[in-house]
């Protein structure tokens, strides 16, 4: 019989337990064409909670002139059904969005920067420094109404518009989103270009400059890599992923790119491995058939049809 056994060193560098960011109802959804019923993306969420998610990214308080499908943003956050132990987040990039999502009832906020002056203008028309300028109100009002901060940077492995983008200007946005009181900081690749040693060198230039446990992965998978970038992600101690049920989405400022990761493929990594989640996985496979099913498309995950179709046979 085959020795499965792993060296020590390699067993004992994975963390046990992670906490995914169920995102497809935001980053997912967002970038579809064809309208989706504030009904549909209720019912989403409802299903992807019930799965066990502990943070939900349900919606976004944005221009609609911008991105027109979150204008049901509202809609969505007073139809769905609350579940103790989940966090629902929305993105908000002044005080217009916080102000709704105040009185959408979100437990956290999520302000996006990048590290990349090019996708900075085009995604929300303004430089980095009067981005972080905007967002310093916006960090204050979630403080005194005991919000949850989180902060998203884009663009940290690579840019649609400018190129590469450097590990300093991934540190130097990293340093001014901890300096706003940011409780978690997601480090994304919007265009899905890394692979992982060059995640690997990316992250401990943001572990350098913010608690490794409040890190987070958020991978797209444009270039098949982002599975890969999330063990690579692992093997340097990252704990929290972002994931879309089946492999929702893109940006729409950035063109061509691909959705997150599939949730279902994390999901199926992460059992494998042995690592926690807490999640129930049949039920995202569920989530992502019946969103599949509305959107008139397979589901973008190869766990997740893998394992539906397992049912039907
Ligand atoms: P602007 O045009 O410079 O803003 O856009 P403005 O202040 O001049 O306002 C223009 C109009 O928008 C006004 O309306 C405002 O009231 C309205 P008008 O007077 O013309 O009728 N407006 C708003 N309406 C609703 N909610 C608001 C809001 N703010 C202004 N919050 C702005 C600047 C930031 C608003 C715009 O660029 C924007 O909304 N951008 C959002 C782009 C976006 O959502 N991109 C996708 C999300 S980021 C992402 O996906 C990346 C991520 O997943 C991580 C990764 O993968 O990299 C997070
Ligand atoms: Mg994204």
């Amino acid at each position: 019989m085959a020795n499965t056994s792993l060296p020590t060193k390699l067993q004992n560098s994975l963390p046990t337990a992670v906490k995914i960011i169920e995102v497809g109802p935001r980053d997912g959804l967002q970038n579809e064409p064809q309208t989706i019923s504030a009904e549909v993306k209720i019912a989403l969420v409802d299903r992807l909670s019930q799965a066990g998610f502990r943070n939900v990214e349900a919606a976004s308080f944005v221009s609609p002139k911008w991105v027109p499908q979150m204008a049901t943003s509202p809609e969505v956050m007073a139809g769905i059904q609350r579940r103790d132990g989940t966090l629902y987040s929305a993105l908000v990039p002044n005080m217009k969005g916080f102000d709704a999502a105040l009185a959408a009832g979100v437990d956290e906020v999520v302000i996006f920067a990048a590290a990349s002056e090019a996708f900075s203008q085009k995604n929300i028309n303004c430089s980095i420094a009067e981005s972080i300028e905007r967002f310093r109100d916006v960090a204050q009002a979630a403080k005194e109404n005991k919000l949850r901060l989180r902060g998203a940077l884009s663009c940290a492995f690579g840019c649609p518009y400018q190129g590469e983008v450097s590990g300093d200007s991934v540190a130097d946005v990293v340093q001014r989103l901890r300096d706003l009181g940011c409780d978690e900081i997601d480090i994304a690749d919007t265009i899905g270009v890394a692979t992982p040693r060059h995640v690997q060198a990316i992250m401990q230039r943001a572990i350098a400059e913010f608690p490794i446990e409040r890190l987070s992965g958020h991978f797209h998978d444009t270039y098949g890599q982002a599975l890969a970038n999330i063990y690579a992600s692992l093997e340097v101690g990252i704990t929290i992923y972002h994931a879309s049920v089946a492999g929702l989405g893109g940006c729409p400022y950035a063109k061509g790119a691909t959705g997150n990761i599939a949730t279902e493929d994390v999901l199926y990594m992460m059992r494998g491995l042995g690592i926690e989640t807490g999640i129930d996985f049949d039920k995202v496979v569920d989530a992502g058939q019946f969103i599949s099913r509305h959107l008139g498309r397979p589901a973008v995950s190869r766990a997740g049809n893998a394992i539906a179709a397992k049912r039907i046979h």
